[in-house]
């Protein structure tokens, strides 16, 4: 399928987090770019995977800025003005983030949770009523507009958690672990969030991660895999970006899962499996 890359939406340079005198990932280094395609608006979706404890939320951490990198650089567009490449450095806030546990405010409902996202935007009562009933419609969240977290399930929790991130940040959206401890009804419901949302905006790009393999080469554009490299013919004990798959440039984004799917599926596994 014909596409063509723009703007820079993310940039990784040299990227290294510590947590005291421990190195966790080092020599992180990519570079993702808007996509365009004719006819289509074209979010970019980007996927982690990796064993449990390679750094991918430490990664995730520092991309959203919750965190300082040791060494590095971490920059996205600049969305605030009009030139085609400006660039920022990340602050807390720039990207939405919703963690593994997609937490909300236990004393609000979820209409509340959602005005108050939109606490700072400058919108009428009205206009953000109007919004925030949109979402819901959208999401399938209606009959739960008034309830409580304790009365939600899990699906509808987290889809509550990305609506938050989507209604109070820029065009960026970062999700950990989506997919974990939901069922089979609720991860077609996340999928079709991640249609939604990527289908909204050129630029809106989704960056998560998973333990789902097979779901990252049916879902994702770019699939980054993070483990501890071996150097030397030892394994290092810190994450980095052990193989990266571009699914755009093998024609295989945008697409069906077939067979050439399950191929890049095992090449993964195995990149995991030996990091
Ligand atoms: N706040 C923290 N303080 C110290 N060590 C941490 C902290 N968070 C994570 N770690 C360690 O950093 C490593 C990477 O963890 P994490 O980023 O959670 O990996 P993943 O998300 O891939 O499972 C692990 O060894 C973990 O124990
Ligand atoms: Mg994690």
């Amino acid at each position: 399928m014909a596409y063509k890359t723009e703007n820079t939406l993310l940039y990784v340079s040299d990227l290294s987090v510590a947590y005291g005198d421990k190195t966790v990932i080092k020599d992180i280094n990519f570079v993702e770019k808007d996509v365009i395609r004719e006819g289509s608006v074209t979010g970019q979706v980007i996927a982690f995977v990796g064993r449990s404890g390679r750094g991918k939320s430490t990664l995730f951490r520092a991309m959203t800025g919750l965190i300082k990198p040791t060494t590095g650089k971490i920059l996205i567009a600049d969305t605030t003005t009009d030139s085609e490449n400006d660039a920022k450095e990340v602050h807390e806030g720039d990207i939405g983030f919703v963690d593994q546990k997609y937490t909300l405010f236990r004393n609000k409902t979820v209409y509340q949770a959602l005005l108050f996202a939109l606490r700072k935007k400058e919108m009428s009562k009205e206009e953000k009523h109007t919004m925030i009933m949109n979402y819901l419609a959208d999401w399938g969240l209606e009959k739960a507009k008034d309830q409580y977290p304790n009365e939600l399930s899990g699906g509808q929790r987290q889809r509550t958690a990305i609506i938050e991130q989507i209604l109070c940040s820029g065009h960026y959206m970062v999700l950990d672990e989506p997919f974990s401890g939901l069922d089979v009804g609720n991860i077609e419901d996340v999928k079709n969030a991640f249609n939604l949302i990527t289908s909204t905006h050129e630029f809106n790009t989704i960056i998560y991660s998973t333990h789902d393999i097979e779901l990252a080469v049916e879902l994702a554009d770019s699939i980054y895999v993070i483990g501890y490299p071996t150097i030397d013919g030892k394994r290092a004990d810190y994450g980095t970006i052990v193989k990266h798959v571009d699914m755009k440039e093998l024609n295989l984004a945008w697409k069906d899962f077939g067979l050439d799917h399950i191929e890049i599926v095992k090449q993964i596994k195995a990149a995991m499996l030996s990091s």
